[in-house]
C-alpha cells in the first residue's frame, strides 16, 4: 500500500485494515503486510480517532481464543415474569407492536462485521461487558455467515445444540447449553465442528433498522438463522405464549419461555433500561417450570457441617414433570430478606428447569419466620453468621455426626451402610467417629435392623478392603472443610502424614492454588481432627502419595472473590470448587483479582463498589453474578 494511499483511508477503513492485519497476524499467523506498515496504520488510527476501540484491541485480543474482549455495547440480560398479570404490567408502559419469540436456552454471542462486511469478532456474553474472543471457533457454527453484505454492524444471538445432536452426549452431560457454552470455547476451533452447533439471529446493531421485523428481514437475507417469530398486540401476548409452549416439544432446541420485545426502535429508545435489563423487552417463562403454591412449615436441616439449613414444605405443586413439596430456602439471612412467613404464598420455580427454589413471596400472611434458638439435632445452641446458622457443637450433634460416617464411607469406598444402619450404630454406641468402623465385628452388626448374618459379615469384608487407603484418599476423608480432591492431591505430593500435620498456613498459601481462607480452615482443621487421625492410624495403613504437577484446572492461575450471599452452596463450599478448578481465592479485592463473584442472594456491599472502582481506574478484575460463575465453574 502506497503512503498516499494509506494516509487517504477514512476512519471505518483504518480501523477495518487494523483488525484484520492484527488478525492476520496473531491469529492466522500469515500477515499480508511488514509490521512497520502495521505499525503506519496504526499511527494513522491514533491521529485520526484516538479514542478507537480498535485501538484497545492491537496486541493479540481479536482473535485469540479465550481473550477477553469488551463489548461495544454491553450484552444485556432480559428481565422475566412468569404471569399474564406481571406480563401486562410490563407491556403497560408503552404503545404498539410487540414481536414475541420462542426463548432459546443457549449461550448468547455477538458477532462484530468489519468495513468489507467480513466476521471480524465472536465473542460470548461473558460478564455482558466483557466476553471471551471465539472469532475461530464461529466459522463451525451453523448459521454464522463468515461474510455478509451489511458493513459495520454487530449481530446477535444465541449459540445452541440442537436437541437431536445432544442426544448423542445426554448421558454424560447435564444439558445442551453446557455442552455448547464449552464446545464453542473448544481451543482446537476444529473441535467445535464436532458439536454440530447452530446460531440464531435476534439482534441487529449499526444498520439504522426502524424495527424488529425490518432486522430480522435483514437477517434473514444475509443468511442467518432466525428463530421463529410473530408480531402480536398487547392482547394476542398470552395466545401466542401458550401456542409456543403446546409447540415446544416439536422443536429441535431447548426452550424455556417467550421473549417479547418492543417492535419499534424508537420506542425501544424511549423506554431504556436498568443496569441489567432493558426495558423494551422481557421474558416470560413458562409455567411449566414455575407455578404458585403454600409454603406451610420451615423445618431445619443439619448438614455434615454444622450449617442450619431452612427447608420449605410447600403444598405439592407439579413443575416440569415433577411433584415438588421440599424446597431449599438456603440459608436464614435470605430466607429472612425474602419475607417468608409461615404460611405464606410462594412462586416457585425449577431452576433451570431442575433445581426448586422459592423465586419470590407472592403473599405473606403468616407468622415471620424465627431462627431456631437449639440445634434441631442436638439440642446445642445455634450461632448465626453471615446469614448462615451453626450448630455450636457439631461434634456432639447427631446428624453431623451420621453425615459425617456417611461422608467418610462415601470417600474411602466402604459400600453397603445405609443412613438407618450408620443411626442405630451411633446410637448404639458402636461407631461415634469413624476410625469405630475397623473395630466392628460381624456380630455387633446382626442386631441392627435390616440385617442378616450375610449382610453383616459381607459389610466388615467390606471395611476390611479399606484398610489400606492411599494418602490423598485418607485426608479427604476426614471430612474438613476446604480439604476437597484437589487440596487432598495437592497435600497428598508431600509424600507422608507427618509433614502435613506440621505445616503452616502461610506454607499451604505459598502453594499457587491454594487461597488463604482455605488454608487456614485445612491447617485449623488438621489440628482439630488430631485425636481422629490418631485412632484411625491404629488400624489405617495410609499408601504414600506422590508429588503431582501443578494444578491443569481450567481456572488455573486465576483469582477469585466471592461476597453477597451465594444461593447454590455455601461460600466454603465455591472457594473449595475455586481450588480444586487451579484457581485461587483472594484475601481481598486489589487491581491483581481476576473475578469478583457477586451473590445471587443479594447484600454485594463495598467489595462490589470497589472493584466497580478498580475498574473504572481500568484493572481487569471482571465482576460476576453467581449463575455466571457456575457456568464457568460446573
Ligand atoms: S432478545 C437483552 N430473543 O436470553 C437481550 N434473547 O436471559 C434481548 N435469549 O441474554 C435479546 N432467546 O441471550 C432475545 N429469542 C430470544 C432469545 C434471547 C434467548 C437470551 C439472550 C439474553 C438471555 C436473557
Amino acid at each position: 500500500m502506497t503512503a498516499k494511499k494509506r494516509d487517504k483511508m477514512s476512519i471505518g477503513e483504518l480501523e477495518e485494515a487494523v483488525r484484520k492485519h492484527n488478525a492476520l497476524y496473531f491469529v492466522k499467523h500469515t500477515p499480508e503486510i511488514s509490521d512497520e506498515e502495521f505499525d503506519r496504520l496504526v499511527e494513522i488510527l491514533k491521529k485520526k480517532k484516538p479514542d478507537s476501540p480498535v485501538l484497545t484491541e492491537i496486541g493479540s485480543d481479536i482473535g485469540v481464543i479465550g481473550k477477553t474482549v469488551r463489548h461495544d455495547m454491553p450484552m444485556l440480560s432480559l428481565d422475566k415474569c412468569y404471569t399474564e398479570k406481571d406480563l401486562n404490567h410490563w407491556a403497560s408502559k408503552f404503545d404498539g407492536k410487540i414481536l414475541a419469540t420462542p426463548k432459546i436456552d443457549g449461550c448468547a454471542v455477538a458477532l462484530r462485521y468489519g468495513q468489507d462486511g467480513h466476521l471480524m469478532l465472536a465473542a460470548t456474553r461473558g460478564s455482558g461487558v466483557e466476553g471471551e474472543v471465539i472469532t475461530p471457533n464461529a466459522k463451525y457454527v451453523a448459521g454464522i455467515p463468515q461474510k455478509i453484505g451489511l458493513k459495520n454492524v454487530e449481530v446477535r444471538g444465541e449459540i445452541y445444540m440442537p436437541l437431536s445432536v445432544f442426544k448423542k452426549f445426554e448421558e454424560a452431560f447435564a444439558n445442551p447449553r453446557n455442552l455448547a457454552a464449552g464446545a464453542i470455547k473448544q481451543k482446537d476451533p476444529k473441535k467445535t465442528a464436532n458439536y454440530h452447533l447452530r446460531f440464531f439471529g435476534y439482534e441487529l446493531l449499526g444498520a439504522g433498522c426502524k424495527t424488529e421485523e425490518a432486522k430480522r428481514h435483514h437477517l434473514k437475507k444475509e443468511g442467518f438463522h432466525l428463530v421463529e417469530g410473530d408480531l402480536v398486540d398487547k392482547k394476542g401476548m398470552q395466545k401466542i405464549f401458550d401456542e409456543y409452549f403446546r409447540e415446544r416439544n416439536k422443536r429441535d432446541y431447548e426452550t424455556d419461555g417467550v421473549v417479547f420485545k418492543v417492535d419499534s426502535v424508537a420506542e425501544q429508545g424511549e423506554l431504556g433500561a436498568t443496569a441489567h435489563h432493558p426495558r423494551f423487552a422481557i421474558a416470560y417463562k413458562f409455567q411449566g417450570d414455575a407455578g404458585e403454591t403454600k409454603l406451610r412449615d420451615v423445618i431445619w436441616s443439619v448438614s455434615r457441617t454444622g450449617t442450619i439449613t431452612p427447608v420449605a414444605f410447600v403444598d405439592p405443586v407439579l413443575l416440569s414433570g415433577a411433584t415438588i413439596q421440599r424446597v431449599s430456602l438456603h440459608n436464614f439471612g435470605l430466607a429472612k430478606k425474602m419475607g417468608i412467613t409461615i404460611p405464606c404464598k410462594v412462586l416457585v420455580v425449577r431452576r433451570g428447569g431442575v433445581i426448586p427454589n422459592i423465586e419470590k413471596v407472592i403473599e405473606e400472611k403468616g407468622k415471620p419466620l424465627t431462627a431456631p434458638k437449639k440445634c434441631p439435632s442436638c439440642g446445642s445452641a445455634v450461632a448465626l453468621r453471615d446469614d448462615f446458622l451453626f450448630c455450636t457443637n457439631p461434634k456432639k450433634c447427631a446428624v453431623t455426626t451420621i453425615a459425617e460416617l456417611d461422608y467418610f464411607c462415601k470417600v474411602v469406598g466402604i459400600d453397603g451402610f445405609g443412613r438407618k444402619h450408620l443411626q442405630q450404630l451411633y446410637e448404639k454406641g458402636l461407631v461415634k467417629d469413624p476410625s469405630d468402623f475397623y473395630l466392628l465385628k460381624a456380630e455387633d452388626l446382626v442386631p441392627l435392623e435390616r440385617m442378616g448374618e450375610t449382610l453383616a459379615a459381607k459389610l466388615v469384608a467390606n471395611i476390611e478392603a479399606k484398610k489400606k487407603l492411599p494418602l490423598a484418599v485418607f485426608l479427604r476423608a476426614l471430612g474438613i472443610p476446604g480439604l476437597g480432591k484437589h487440596v487432598a492431591k495437592i497435600l497428598a505430593g508431600y509424600g507422608t502424614l507427618d509433614p502435613i500435620l506440621k505445616m503452616k498456613k502461610e506454607e499451604l498459601v505459598s502453594i499457587h492454588t491454594i487461597g488463604e481462607k482455605i488454608a487456614e480452615v485445612v491447617v485449623e482443621g488438621l489440628k482439630e481432627k488430631h485425636s481422629l487421625i490418631e485412632s484411625l492410624l491404629q488400624t489405617v495403613a495410609v499408601e504414600k502419595g506422590r508429588p503431582i504437577k501443578a494444578s491443569e484446572g481450567p481456572l488455573k492461575g486465576k483469582s477469585f472473590l466471592f461476597t453477597g450471599a451465594l444461593l447454590a452452596m455455601e461460600r466454603n463450599k465455591a472457594e473449595e470448587l475455586v481450588a480444586l478448578l487451579g484457581g485461587v481465592t483472594a484475601g481481598g479485592v486489589s487491581k491483581n483479582l481476576d473475578y469478583l463473584v457477586v451473590g445471587d442472594g443479594g447484600g454485594a456491599g463495598s467489595k462490589l463498589d470497589k472493584a466497580k472502582a478498580l475498574q473504572e481506574k481500568g484493572a481487569k478484575v471482571r465482576i460476576l453474578s453467581e449463575k455466571e460463575f457456575l457456568k464457568i465453574a460446573l
